[in-house]
């Protein structure tokens, strides 16, 4: 099986309060009314997956994700009605209409692929099931412009030149048109939430849990720590701190559908 490269979810779950509002903006679009299985695919540490259980308290939730460190953080989250199992993606089947609701939040950006994956979630789906789709859209936003252009510089490019995740994801109406021809009707917008963070180097504490990952796992111990200082001060730069903190605007991307019964 295919990994992705190692998570550390501590530092994921640094900003959990604003990493967690776009998966419940998401969750609130999905009319289920009595689902009796869900899947959230790309689950990360667990908890935000443990809120289905409240939302939906007849059904059994299973997380799934590929690094071992997140379902590691996520197992003492189980109950008789939820689990938690490493799998990826790419390779995730279940009997066709089977399942009543798949979530995939801030997942899907991982997997160039990704619009090949859907007819796949489609039919596990039962008639009348729901699939909910959120990633970031940020990929041309300074944050990842910076990262990108300062991994393509010596003495880091030999490492990190290829490492960035790409900047072009599915904008809402390729989701309309890829899941309407698999027979869903679908609910697709885009929001940019203005995140406040607090604390110093408020934006590099935040990418180096996702976006910033890739690139400074390729970097050895001394590299890494002089990207950090070169990528963190230009950040600084870009998202200045103020009084009340630093504003991270955040371009999010969201698709909801129902299949046909
Ligand atoms: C940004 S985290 C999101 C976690 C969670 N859904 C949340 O909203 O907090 C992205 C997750 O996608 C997982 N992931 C990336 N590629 C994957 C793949 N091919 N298969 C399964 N999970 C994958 C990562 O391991 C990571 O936990």
């Amino acid at each position: 099986m295919r990994t992705s490269p190692v998570w550390n979810p501590q530092q994921y779950s640094k900003y959990a309060d604003e990493r967690g509002r776009p998966f419940a903006d998401l969750v609130a679009r999905i009319r289920a009314d009595e689902p009796s299985t869900v899947f959230d695919l790309g689950c990360g540490p667990g908890n935000l997956t443990a809120t289905l259980l409240d939302r939906w308290p007849t059904a059994t939730v299973r997380g799934v994700d590929s690094s071992q460190e997140m379902i590691d953080e996520a197992q003492p989250l189980s109950t008789e009605r939820l689990s938690f199992e490493v799998g990826d993606l790419r390779e995730w089947t279940a009997e066709p209409e089977s399942v009543d609701v798949i979530v995939t939040n801030a997942t899907l950006q991982w997997i160039p692929e990704q619009l090949d994956l859907l007819p796949g979630f489609v039919r596990a789906l039962k008639p009348g099931g729901w699939l909910a789709i959120q990633i970031p859209g940020n990929g041309n936003a300074p944050s990842h412009a910076i990262l990108r252009e300062l991994a393509a510089t010596d003495p880091y490019a030999e490492f990190a030149k290829d490492k960035s995740l790409r900047p072009d994801v599915p904008a809402p109406a390729e989701y309309v048109a890829a899941l309407s021809a698999e027979g869903c009707t679908v609910d697709a917008w885009e929001t940019t939430y203005s995140h406040i963070l607090q604390g110093e180097n408020a934006v590099l504490e935040w990418v180096k849990g996702t976006g910033a990952r890739p690139v400074l796992q390729s970097l050895s111990d001394e590299l890494r720590e002089r990207f950090e200082a070169e990528y963190g001060a230009r950040l600084d730069v870009a998202y200045p701190r103020q009084g009340f903190g630093t504003v991270l605007p955040f371009r999010r991307i969201f698709a909801v559908a129902q299949k046909g019964s």
